[in-house]
């Protein structure tokens, strides 16, 4: 991380301590809900199936810029099927870049070829070894790891979404984000329980399980991207929520934290780790705060 985003961030994040402010840093752009896939978590695939012009995502990337996010995510539906205009989602990531935003990452689900060196992070989802991730994601796997292994840039992170299907997978995505080229890291968040997947929610005991696992694998040096003092928090719900600090755009709708918030009762079982983390750390958690700073150097 350059020394200038670093200090950007240092200086937001005491202000948001120390004022209790609930300026946003974190933005996210979906910039289509259209998919080749049709997950069995997935509850936002498809459902309009549109991609949003060129212009639009450019107007919501500025829409973010002005509010005072410097993070910047692409996500959807599926990134690497946005095209417009000529355009693709490198032309986005390039683009944002341009406009001043500090850190630009990219969700996909890794079915396409890879070649997005500008991005800081391709947030590739990873759900389980060969078996259970094919379970939650038809079978994708050994296309998946063609396109890694192709890649043109280092600048993966498995991304792996922990249900009742694959909780026990985490050591299996663990070892491969720690022995697959091109691959720098994992990040984990639990199933979020939207309606229609109630079913693939994780119990408290399960949670527990897990993140003994994670902290097992953080030991042996797995590069393991979230933060373990807040393992706590997430096991058993008791971060706050949502997140002030992050916004997300989907067609012109600006929502806070994430485009879950309207599902009635949802944030209470909130398992994504990074509201959790990012939550604790501008409520001042001190571990929180050493820890984060820690990991983002390492990782971004
Ligand atoms: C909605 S997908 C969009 C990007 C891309 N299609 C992909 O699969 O990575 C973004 C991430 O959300 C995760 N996800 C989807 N539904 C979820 C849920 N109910 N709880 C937690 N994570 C979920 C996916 O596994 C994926 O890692
Ligand atoms: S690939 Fe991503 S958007 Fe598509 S169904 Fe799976 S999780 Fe949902
Ligand atoms: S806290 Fe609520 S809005 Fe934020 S990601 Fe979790 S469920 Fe979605």
């Amino acid at each position: 991380m350059k020394a200038g985003t670093f200090l950007h961030f240092a200086s937001f994040g005491i202000r948001t301590v120390l004022f209790r402010k609930k300026d946003p840093i974190l933005g996210t752009v979906i910039v289509t809900d259209k998919c080749n896939l049709k997950c069995k978590h997935c509850s936002v695939n498809n459902i309009t199936a549109i991609i949003h012009p060129y212009e639009q995502v450019k107007r919501e990337m500025k829409i973010l810029y002005d509010m005072g996010v410097r993070i910047l995510f692409f996500c959807g539906g599926e990134t690497f099927l946005w095209k417009d205009s000529g355009k693709t989602i490198r032309d986005l990531v390039i683009e944002a870049k341009q406009m001043g935003f500090l850190i630009v990452n990219v969700v996909t689900n890794g079915t396409f070829p890879i070649d997005l060196p500008e991005a800081d992070l391709i947030l590739l989802s990873m759900d389980g070894d060969r078996e259970r991730h094919n379970a939650v994601r038809g079978d994708t796997y050994d296309t998946i790891f063609e396109n890694i292994e192709n890649a043109t840039s280092d600048n993966i992170c498995f991304y792996m979404a922990v249900n009742r299907i694959n909780k026990d997978a985490v050591k299996d995505v663990c070892y491969a984000a720690r022995d697959t080229k091109n691959v720098r890291a994992v990040s984990f968040n639990f199933h979020t329980p939207y309606p229609d997947t109630k079913e693939l929610a994780l119990s408290v005991e399960e949670k527990r399980e897990c993140c003994e696992v994670i902290k097992q694998m953080m030991k042996e040096k797995v590069p393991v991207f979230n933060l373990k003092s807040a393992f706590p928090y997430i096991i058993n719900n008791t971060f706050p929520t949502p997140c002030y600090q992050c916004l997300v755009i989907e067609d012109g709708k600006v929502s806070t934290c994430g485009r879950c918030i309207d599902v009635p009762g949802l944030c209470e079982q909130c398992g994504y780790f990074f509201v959790a983390e990012y939550t604790l750390l501008f409520r001042g958690n001190l571990k929180v705060i050493c820890e984060m700073m820690k990991t983002y150097l390492k990782y971004i």
